[in-house]
């Protein structure tokens, strides 16, 4: 018999027997009936269903705003789900956000504004600096068809002006206070005071602050049990469905998820860790975009990195949707994918105590078919560093109808490391111009060695279109594709070699 899932939804312990695949979504509107969250596209398009979901960590517990639409029913064990109606005040006025949507008119229908709320609630609580812009950003998913945005903005800008400054003066006073006192404070210490200032400045309710200890009473028994059950396990790995953010599966077969066995990656703390070790950085498969999007250590060696990742679906998404699940999804446009290849980057598989490595490039064997079998998982993905930070030049190109939340008609990304004018490694990728996310072979073994320079570039376009097989389908035709990807190569060069002036209308003079 299946266990029943235990969590915190608002102030309120729950319990459900309920599918573990069926979404977060039917059963807070259809179960619950609490309707103020919204059920628009159910494909994680609308950002009208966002609600936030909490973890305990390390003694507090950590927020993220997703789209409940696609939240399995199985990630709320042990864990704290809040809809619009959980943080409403008790004295029935409107929240902090809630008045200055009010006053700057920000809210028409009114279909997409609890939406809204949530993933601005989401962003104070997790974001270190609040500005404005970042305000802006945290909306990347939430579509609004009435306002224009404009008076959005306003209540944002509003916002950030009075709290955005607040927290971050706060948090500096705080970290000039400690390293007097104690060295250093643990970030842990200041999620719980950021917590309470929510609450202080009616952000959150108050009962926000008991959270923690109420989520370490229910543990975290139901779906953890189930997993670490020795003969269970075996029998699992079989039959089992890998989970990682459900990002693509929800949408992908959302009724035969909830007849299935689910393995949830993300109760497996340590695949969702990012180390670096030696000359490798390990990125655990469970790590979302959004945590790649924010860590320092693929920053050092990527600076652009946050840029890239922001093109890659929207906030909403990013909390939940993590590289491995990019990667096995096998999509040939798959933004991850296609940056991991051109990084170099190597895959771990696990199966029981059984454990392989290959490179990422050897993995897709024809479209969507992979050199995996059922019961292996992604364990990490591993990749290479430069000898020092600044050794290494890589650049993203994505082109797609809209600039956010779009999938590529054409992505692409290139790798180079240089000796003195030589080039010592070359790695190009290209989604969206062969049957699976494309390593270009020939032209990475092609170009070493040789200088960068017109005659090289020249060489590469000859080399990359007997490379590829793009089809003509709703986003171009073959011969659109093969001129996207030139002109995208170029882009490569133009942005890693400035130092060289080449010509940006150089390709206008190409037939
Ligand atoms: C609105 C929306 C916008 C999107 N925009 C983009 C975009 O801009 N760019 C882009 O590239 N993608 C985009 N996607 C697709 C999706 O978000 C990504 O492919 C995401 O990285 C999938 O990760 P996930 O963790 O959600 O995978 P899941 O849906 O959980 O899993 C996907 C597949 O991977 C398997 N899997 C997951 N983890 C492992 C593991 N560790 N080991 C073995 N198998 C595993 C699952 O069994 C499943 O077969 C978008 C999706 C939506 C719904
Ligand atoms: S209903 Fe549109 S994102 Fe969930
Ligand atoms: S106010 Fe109508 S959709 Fe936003």
């Amino acid at each position: 018999m299946t266990k029943p899932i235990r969590f915190m939804l608002n102030d309120r312990k729950e319990e459900t027997a309920g599918s573990t695949g069926g979404s977060a979504l039917d059963y807070i509107r259809r179960t619950l009936r609490l309707t103020g969250t919204r059920e628009g596209c159910r494909e994680g398009e609308c950002g009208a269903c966002t609600v936030l979901l909490g973890e305990p960590w390390k003694g507090t517990v950590r927020y993220k705003a997703v789209a409940s639409c696609l939240l399995p029913l199985g990630e709320l064990e042990g864990r704290h789900i809040v809809t619009v109606e959980g943080i409403n005040r008790s004295d029935g006025k409107p929240n902090t956000i809630q008045q200055a949507l009010v006053e700057e008119g920000a809210v028409q229908c009114g279909f997409c504004t609890p939406g809204i709320v949530m993933s601005l609630t989401g962003f104070f609580l997790t974001v270190e600096n609040p500005t404005f812009q970042e305000a802006v950003d945290a909306l990347d998913g939430n579509i609004c068809r009435c306002t224009g945005y404009k008076s959005i903005q306003r209540a944002l800008r509003n916002l950030c002006d009075t709290y955005g400054t607040r927290i971050a003066q706060f948090k500096k006073e705080q970290q000039e206070a400690d390293s007097q006192e104690t060295n250093q404070k643990e970030s842990r210490q200041w999620q719980a005071d950021r917590i309470h200032l929510l609450v202080e400045w009616n952000i959150l309710p108050a009962y926000f602050k008991d959270i923690a200890p109420q989520l370490s009473e229910i543990g975290d028994t139901g779906i953890d049990a189930q997993v670490s059950d020795k003969e269970r396990r075996q029998k699992k790995r079989k039959n089992r469905v890998v989970v990682a953010g459900a990002t693509d599966l929800l949408v992908q077969q959302p009724e035969e998820l909830k007849e299935q066995e689910l393995y949830f990656i993300s109760r497996r703390d340590e695949l969702r860790q990012i180390r670096q070790k030696d000359n490798w950085l390990f990125i655990g498969a469970g790590v979302t975009v959004e945590e790649m999007k924010r860590s320092p250590e693929i920053e050092a060696y990527y600076p652009r990195m946050p840029e890239y990742l922001s093109l890659v679906s929207s906030t909403i998404m990013r909390n939940r949707a993590t590289l491995a699940g990019n990667i096995v999804n096998a999509s040939p446009i798959g933004d991850l994918t296609i940056m991991l290849l051109a990084m170099d980057a190597d895959i771990c598989l696990v199966d029981g105590k059984q454990r392989r490595e290959m490179p990422l490039r050897d993995f897709y064997k024809g479209y969507k078919t992979l050199d995996r079998r059922k019961s292996e998982i992604i364990e990490s993905v591993e990749i290479p560093l430069p000898r020092k930070e600044w050794d290494i030049r890589f650049n993203f190109e994505k082109v797609s109808r809209r600039k956010y939340l779009d999938i590529a008609s054409i992505n692409t990304a290139m790798s180079i490391r240089m000796d003195e004018e030589r080039i010592e490694t070359f790695h190009l990728s290209a989604g969206g111009v062969a049957p699976v996310p494309l390593y270009l072979k020939d032209t990475c073994a092609n170009l070493k060695g040789r200088k960068v320079d017109r005659e090289t570039i020249d060489y590469a376009f000859k080399v990359i279109d007997g490379e590829i097989s793009p089809i003509t389908d709703v986003r171009g035709s073959a011969q659109y594709k093969r001129k996207l990807l030139r002109n995208l190569v170029y882009s490569h060069f133009l942005t890693m070699f400035p130092e060289k002036n080449f010509d940006p209308n150089y390709l206008l003079s190409l037939p």
